[in-house]
């Protein structure tokens, strides 16, 4: 039995997808257990090949998957990746949790609205009624899959939360609410009819397939800078993407946690606002960005890029409790002149080695890099073919470059990912 948490060690899109992909493959259950259709990735196994927002990765590989309690799900983008799985023949084994709560379309217009009313403050949120979904859900406003699926409670709770966000649309913001109750209520009342034989108890289910000796992965989204508790507040996302929420999130208690996988691309990457003392611009910026695809999966957004962080590692390994590494995307970096890695900051003539909480304090951090020499320029075809061949076929600048991110993290890396493919991977140590 092992019980696997794979998150995001940056600021998301640290190649989590792939990994959380591999593995897939080794557990008998993935599960999500955090944030919506914010999330985004494009998973291929074989010749099969999905864009997945809210389904589990393992899905492709015909697994158990579970959405849990600690999701906010848009249920028109669930339905259409089932309906894209289905088509590939692969058999949809899912429960989604009674307990995750709805994303409405006035969650959408609100999310808008609210970017706009917060200025210099706003995030550059995804829109997909993220923020609002959980905020409704913490005022205790909030719709569960439970009650969508029940069409008296449905109604009855829709009316309640359409009356007052639809006031709250024109009183508070002065705009016009674009969806009404009774259209909403018709096609999220099929949406119900339609997911009703997916809804049980997730925590229930992932717990008795613990007790009967199998092996659970949860799946993380976004990254611990994005974390609503311990993220860059607020410039992350709503939910708590940490190890600790994969508990809360799946109904999973820590005791049977095996292992935290922490995903880390070679470099960093940020879609949205607010401060990255690590960002680079220029042309070395758009050429490790062109290189490495830096774009959003599910707004399209040309990512920010910035060296490797070990100061927002190292707080991403403590808050998470992440027992090993996995290091995504170095191939990316390949025939730079140099590579750097951030190793501590400084303000005011002091050095800081912890992320301060304060917006002003953290944006005035300037990174003290230390220099590496950077591994050559390979072709797809010749990572794979150093993958296959074990670690010591792979540059030696590499291995020294991977030698020190796991120095400075005082964590093993059991994982190395140079390409997008399943060849493209060098498993160091076993998780599951
Ligand atoms: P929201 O989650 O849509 O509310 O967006 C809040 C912040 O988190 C914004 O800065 C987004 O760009 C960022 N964000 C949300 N989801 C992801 C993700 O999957 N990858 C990277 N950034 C994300």
């Amino acid at each position: 039995m092992a019980c696997v948490i794979v998150v995001g060690a940056q600021w998301g899109d640290e190649g989590k997808g792939k990994v959380v992909d591999y593995y897939a493959e080794q557990a008998d259950a993935v599960v999500r257990y955090s944030g919506g259709s914010n999330a985004g990735h494009t998973v291929i196994a074989g010749k099969k090949k999905a864009k997945l927002h809210l389904l589990p990765s393992g899905i492709l590989h015909g697994k158990r998957v579970f959405v849990g309690a600690g999701v906010v799900l848009d249920p028109k983008t669930l339905l259409e990746e089932i309906a894209d799985v289905e088509k590939q023949d692969i058999p949809v084994k899912l429960v989604l949790s009674e307990r995750a709560h709805v994303v409405f379309p006035i969650h959408r217009e609100l999310d808008e609205l609210q970017e706009t009313a917060k200025g210099k403050l706003a995030a550059g949120t995804t829109k997909r009624g993220i923020g609002p979904c959980f905020s409704d859900k913490a005022a205790r406003f909030g719709i569960r899959v439970a009650e969508l699926i029940d069409e008296k409670a449905l109604k009855e709770r829709l009316k309640t939360l359409y009356d007052l966000k639809q006031k709250e649309v024109e009183c508070v913001y002065c705009g016009k609410p674009k969806s009404s109750f009774d259209a909403v209520y018709k096609e999220y009342a099929e949406y119900g009819r339609l997911l009703k034989k997916y809804v049980g108890d997730v925590s229930v289910e992932v717990n008795d397939m613990l007790d009967n000796g199998e092996s659970v992965l949860l799946e993380g989204t976004q990254g611990a800078m994005l974390d609503i508790d311990h993220g860059l507040y607020p410039f992350g996302s709503s939910s708590s993407v940490i190890a600790g929420g994969a508990c809360s999130g799946a109904g999973v208690g820590p005791t049977r946690i095996t292992d935290v996988v922490g995903v880390v691309k070679a470099y960093t990457s940020r879609v949205g606002e607010g401060p990255v003392p690590t960002e680079l611009s220029g042309a070395l910026a758009d050429k490790i960005r062109e290189n490495g695809g830096e774009y959003g999966t599910t707004t399209g957004r040309p990512r920010r890029i910035g060296w490797l962080d070990c100061v927002t590692l190292s707080h991403a390994i403590r808050v998470n409790g992440i027992t090993k590494l996995a290091l995504t995307k170095a191939d990316v970096l390949g025939g730079l002149k140099e590579v750097k890695i951030c190793t501590s900051y400084e303000s005011e003539s002091r050095k800081i080695t912890e992320n301060p909480a304060s917006i002003s304090q953290f944006a005035a951090c300037k990174p003290v890099y230390e220099t590496l020499k950077c591994w050559p320029a390979l072709s797809g075809k010749e990572w794979r073919q150093a993958c296959a061949a074990g670690m010591d076929a792979l540059p030696i600048e590499f291995r020294a470059f991977l030698l020190r991110v796991a120095e400075l993290a005082r964590r093993p890396v059991a994982l190395v990912s140079l390409g997008p493919d399943r060849a493209d991977t060098i498993e160091l140590k076993r998780v599951f």
